[in-house]
């Protein structure tokens, strides 16, 4: 049998068309990192596989869309998990810019609810959400992210949320502010939280 090929090839993971149980299913497997030794490599791998996984279900159980876990192996470094059906929130930003604003008020409280239940994703960007068939905004990309969130990790989220909208969508700004204003209406303590990204940014600028 010749090797799958992988559909989407990340910097740290690589993503595999499967099955699971007569269900469309994707593979997301960890590859060896030849830079780091074998041992390191193995726990970060192991680490990241384990940690993706567990927030994918906390994140669900807390009520925000994130793909089913179907299997973890921790062997070959992967999960087995659903295939979600529908558009990468980037693609749908680039083809519609029109949408944008509707989008990014669902995004904003997407993020609110993955907050507010004390979770952040530690990698917030459009290439790591898809808007799904159904018109609910689906959260992917976890192995950064962490339970028992602070102050400070939500800033973070929010913060590079925001430089990775300015970078990937320099002309959407309004509808950025919308997602802000959609985030910060459905956020608990939302001045707390704003004045945490002032002092995040101010630290990258000063020091
Ligand atoms: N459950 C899923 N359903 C549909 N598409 C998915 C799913 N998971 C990943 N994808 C697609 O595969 C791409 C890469 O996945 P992902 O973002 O999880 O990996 P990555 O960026 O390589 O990961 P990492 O940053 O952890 O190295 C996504 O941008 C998305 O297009
Ligand atoms: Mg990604």
């Amino acid at each position: 049998m010749t090797d799958p090929i992988p559909i989407a090839k990340g910097a740290e993971a690589e993503i595999f068309d499967s099955r699971f149980l007569g269900r469309d299913a994707l593979i997301k497997m960890r590859s060896p990192k030849r830079y780091r030794a074998a041992e390191l490599d193995d726990e970060l791998r192991s680490y990241r596989t384990r940690n993706e996984a567990r927030l994918m279900k906390e994140a669900r159980k807390a009520g925000v869309r994130t793909p089913v876990v179907y299997d973890v192996d921790l062997k070959e470094f992967s999960i087995t998990m659903e295939k979600v059906k529908g558009i990468k929130v980037k693609e749908k930003l680039d083809r519609e810019p029109g949408s944008a604003a509707d989008v990014c008020m669902m995004i904003g409280n997407a993020v609110a609810d993955l907050h507010n239940s004390g979770i952040c994703h530690g990698d917030l960007t459009t290439s790591n959400m898809i808007l799904t068939d159904d018109g609910k905004i689906c959260l992917i990309d976890l192995s950064m992210g962490r339970t028992k969130a602070e102050l400070e990790d939500m800033g973070v989220d929010v913060h590079l949320l925001e430089r990775a909208f300015a970078s990937a969508h320099p002309d959407l700004t309004e509808a950025f502010s919308a997602l802000m204003n959609s985030y910060l209406a459905v956020k608990k303590e939302p001045n707390e939280l704003l004045r945490k990204v002032e002092e995040i940014k101010n630290r990258g600028r000063y020091t």
